[in-house]
């Protein structure tokens, strides 16, 4: 079982999200979106949407962040913040991510998107991915 994060821990985890969509690159949608992964060990790891003229190969900020982590060795992950600062309105990750998502972090995990802090949704990975059609397939 995961331990719990603290509010204050999931504010600075949704706050490197929002400096980490600084660095997508978003020249066909004009749509930044920043991930931060935290740790078991607490360390944090960022992704930005990166896009694609093909616009297929984009890839979105969470498989960015998760790319980034899994590549540096990590695995055991406690909390995913997203931040689309571009957005009116908290927008959570999108069909692809959230099967992504379900691969590395507990269905208990805290999952928390926003535009901004003040209108962050405080989600969880089992709340975005409740049917896991290929549960019994899962190597974790
Ligand atoms: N995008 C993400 O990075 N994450 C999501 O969960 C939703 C969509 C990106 C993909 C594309 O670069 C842009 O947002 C517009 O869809």
């Amino acid at each position: 079982m995961a331990e719990s994060v603290s509010r204050e821990k999931l504010q600075e985890l949704h706050a490197a999200a929002r400096q980490a969509a600084e660095n997508a690159y978003v020249p066909y949608s004009g749509f930044r979106v920043g991930a931060a992964l935290l740790t078991a060990g607490g360390t944090v790891f960022c992704g930005a949407n990166v896009e694609n003229r093909s616009y297929g190969a984009t890839i979105c900020a969470e498989r960015s962040a998760l790319c980034a982590a899994v590549s540096a060795g990590a695995r055991d992950f406690q909390a995913l913040a997203v931040c689309t600062p571009d957005a009116g309105y908290p927008v959570p990750p999108c069909g692809i991510c959230r099967q992504v998502i379900s691969e590395f972090l507990p269905p208990e995990a805290p999952v928390v998107y926003g535009n901004s802090w003040e209108n962050a949704v405080f989600s969880s990975v089992s709340a975005l991915y409740p049917e896991d059609s290929l549960r019994e397939l899962a190597k974790h």
